[in-house]
């Protein structure tokens, strides 16, 4: 029912200082008690659920693609970045949040009736 609400969370100064500590290029940070992973690919930045849908792998501990997929450590199931789609057909869902990168920083976006 009509658009979603955000509610936007500055979490970094910038994509660098972000990413900074993350040797693997994907870092985890804690919003309002979810755990939430960052990563950039192709100068853009996406944030989706630090857990893998299929089996709670550690999605902080995978890697990107070249299409632009996360590839879980555990069973190497690969969600899409931008829409969480998995795209190697085992018919999971990975949640994904919007991510915006402003003049003052970094900002990802939780669902406004979340919470509640
Ligand atoms: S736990 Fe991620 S693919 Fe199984």
């Amino acid at each position: 029912m009509g658009e979603k609400k955000y509610r936007w969370h500055r979490i970094a100064g910038s994509k660098e200082e972000l990413l900074l500590n993350s040797p693997n290029g994907i870092c985890e940070i804690r919003i309002q008690e979810k755990n939430i992973c960052i990563t950039n690919y192709r100068e853009g930045l996406y944030a989706f659920s630090a857990k893998c849908p299929h089996a709670g792998g550690y999605l902080s501990e995978g890697y990107v693609d070249i299409q632009g997929n996360i590839v879980c450590p555990v069973h190497r199931y690969k969600f899409n970045l931008a829409n969480g789609r998995n795209v190697s057909g085992e018919g999971y869902y990975l949640k994904t949040y919007p991510v915006e990168i402003r003049e003052d920083g970094i900002y990802v976006g939780i669902e406004a009736s979340w919470l509640f």
